[in-house]
C-alpha cells in the first residue's frame, strides 16, 4: 500500500512570523494522521519554519534549487545549502517556474539528480496546458515530461521520487480536473514508469494530484486508484483548510 502525501506550496507568501504563527496552529490539528505532511515555503522561511517543526510530523521542502553545486549564480540557492540546514524535500520544475523562468525538461533533469546527490528528495511537477488537453495530448505530454526528468536515475532515486501532475489549466484557477480525468492522467504517468523502471518501481512511487485542491474537493480526489495524495497551492495558506485536507480520511 503507497503512503499519501500532502505537499503544501505557499508559492510567494507567508513572512517568517506567518509561517511560525500557521505552523503553531497546524501541529496539534494533524498530530496523529498516518499521512506524511510536508509545507514547501520561501527560502526566507526555512530556517524558522525547521525550528518550528522539530518533535512535528510535519517536514519541510523548500520551492526550487539550482542544479549547480556553488559558483557565481547570483541569487540562485544550491541543494548543498537547503540539506546544509535540514531541509528534506524540494520541489522541482513547477509549471510557474517552467513558465516564468524557463525551466525546461533539461534543467529539471539536472536539478533531480544533484538533489539526489546531496540527499533531498524531489517533488516533480508535470502537467499540461488546456490547449495540449484539448488536443488530446495531454497524456503524451505528461509521460514526456515525466520520463524526461527521471532520465539517468536509478530505479532506486525513481522510486523515492514525488511525481505531482499538476494540469497547468487548473493551477490556482478554481478548476480542478476531475477525480477520474486526474486518476486517468496519474495512471498514464504510473504506466510509463512501470515500462520504463519496471513494475516494483511503477507501482510503489508516489504520484500526487496538484491544481485547487481543496477540502472540499479531496477525499474524491484522493480516493481513487493511483492519486496519492495532494500539491497544494493557495488552500494550504490557512492551518484549519490545509489541516482538513491532510485529514481527509478521518
Ligand atoms: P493551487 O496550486 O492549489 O493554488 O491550484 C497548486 C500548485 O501550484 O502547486
Amino acid at each position: 500500500m503507497r503512503r499519501k502525501v500532502i505537499a503544501g506550496n505557499w508559492k510567494m507568501n507567508m513572512l517568517p512570523n506567518e509561517a511560525i504563527n500557521f505552523i503553531e496552529e497546524l501541529t496539534p490539528l494533524v498530530s496523529d494522521t498516518k499521512n506524511e505532511v510536508i509545507l514547501c515555503v520561501p527560502y526566507t522561511d526555512l530556517f524558522y519554519s525547521l525550528l518550528n517543526v522539530q518533535g512535528t510530523n510535519i517536514k519541510i521542502g523548500a520551492q526550487n534549487m539550482h542544479w549547480e553545486e556553488k559558483g557565481a549564480y547570483t541569487g540562485e540557492v544550491s541543494a548543498q545549502m537547503l540539506k546544509s540546514i535540514g531541509v528534506e524535500y524540494v520541489i522541482i520544475g513547477h509549471s510557474e517556474r517552467r513558465q516564468y523562468f524557463n525551466e525546461t525538461d533539461e534543467t529539471v533533469n539536472k536539478k533531480v539528480k544533484t538533489a539526489f546527490k546531496h540527499e533531498l528528495k524531489p517533488i516533480v511537477c508535470v502537467g499540461e496546458t488546456l490547449e495540449q488537453r484539448e488536443a488530446g495530448k495531454a497524456e503524451e505530454i505528461i509521460t514526456n515530461q515525466t520520463e524526461k526528468a527521471l532520465e539517468g536515475l536509478t530505479d532506486e532515486q525513481v522510486q523515492n521520487t514525488i511525481i505531482a501532475y499538476e494540469p497547468i489549466w487548473a493551477i490556482g484557477t478554481g478548476k480542478t480536473a476531475t477525480s477520474e480525468d486526474a486518476n486517468n492522467a496519474i495512471k498514464a504517468i504510473r504506466d510509463k514508469i512501470c515500462q520504463i523502471y519496471g513494475q516494483n518501481v511503477g507501482k510503489s512511487i508516489i504520484i500526487q494530484y496538484g491544481g485547487s485542491v481543496k477540502s472540499a474537493n479531496c477525499k474524491e480526489l484522493f480516493t481513487t486508484s493511483d492519486i496519492d495524495g495532494g500539491l497544494v497551492g493557495g488552500a494550504s495558506l490557512d492551518p484549519e483548510e490545509f489541516a482538513k485536507i491532510i485529514n481527509y480520511d478521518k
